[in-house]
């Protein structure tokens, strides 16, 4: 059975104290995970220490970094390791966010070292793609989003592209509150599965997580949740308020 994962990404929002008080009041308000269930927060760096000593030893719970760099050690100054992420036990590492490849240049290149980078280290990436709206406008979205998938994950083998969870996020939705609809979404990640399933074949693309992204908000999240394909979310804005996100952790599947 897939995992289904309830993913926060913080992005660069919460100073350390608000970043305790949110994980204290998530803590606090009822929700329970199945075995198959997970949450995940995606949290600044300076953070993670914070974060992994308030979620403790909670079963299905795990801290991520939002971020790695390519290379594994040296004088790069400012960046940050996968090595040093796994020294800290983060379990799981964003690559490869649309904001990244916008504003930081990211390629589906360089994004393929990353995701080797973590995968070398047995840490496992939540690799994004998604279009953007004129992309959408244009039809032309499954080409898109199929090229980011196999410039930056088909080089994988068949054991190590298993240990990737993918993350569907449509730029047009992402902090717009523009979700895509229940049908959009599952209509895409039915595509994500089958194009792995091409290469892969059907078992290991059944075996792969894949997350929705883009304005999932509480009352959203059952329905795209429930789609067949969808395995959960990443979610921005509606993670930084206990109350919404506890909705979305309740919102998953079984
Ligand atoms: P929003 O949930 O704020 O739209 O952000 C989505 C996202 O980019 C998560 O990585």
């Amino acid at each position: 059975m897939r995992k289904q994962i309830a993913a926060a990404n913080w992005k660069m929002n919460l100073t350390l104290t608000e970043g305790e008080a949110l994980l204290d009041a998530i803590s606090a308000k009822p929700h329970t995970l199945a075995p198959n269930q997970e949450a995940i927060y995606a949290v600044p760096f300076p953070y993670i220490s914070m974060a992994q000593a308030k979620v403790g030893a909670k079963t299905n719970v795990y801290v991520a970094a939002q971020n790695c760099s390519n290379k594994l050690s040296g004088a790069y100054t400012g960046e940050v390791s996968v090595t040093m992420l796994q020294s800290m036990c983060v379990k799981y590492v964003v690559i490869g966010h649309s904001e990244r490849r916008e504003y930081f240049n990211e390629s589906n290149e360089l994004l393929a070292q990353k995701v080797d980078a973590c995968l070398e280290n047995q840490t496992t990436p939540i690799f994004c793609c998604g279009e953007s709206l004129a992309i959408r406008e244009a039809g032309t979205q499954n080409d898109y989003v199929a090229g980011q998938l196999t410039e930056s994950l088909f080089h994988l083998s068949e054991t190590a592209i298993s240990h990737v969870v993918i993350a569907y996020e449509p730029i047009w939705a992402i902090g717009t509150g523009k979700t895509a609809s229940s049908d959009q979404a599952q209509e895409m990640h039915a595509f994500i599965r089958s194009h792995i399933a091409s290469k892969y074949g059907a078992s290991v693309a059944d075996s792969i997580s894949i997350l929705y992204g883009g304005s999932v908000k509480s009352a959203n999240a059952v329905e795209i949740f429930g789609q067949p394909d969808v395995d959960g979310g990443l979610v921005g804005g509606a993670s930084l308020i206990a109350d919404k996100f506890v909705a979305i952790i309740n919102a998953l599947k079984k």
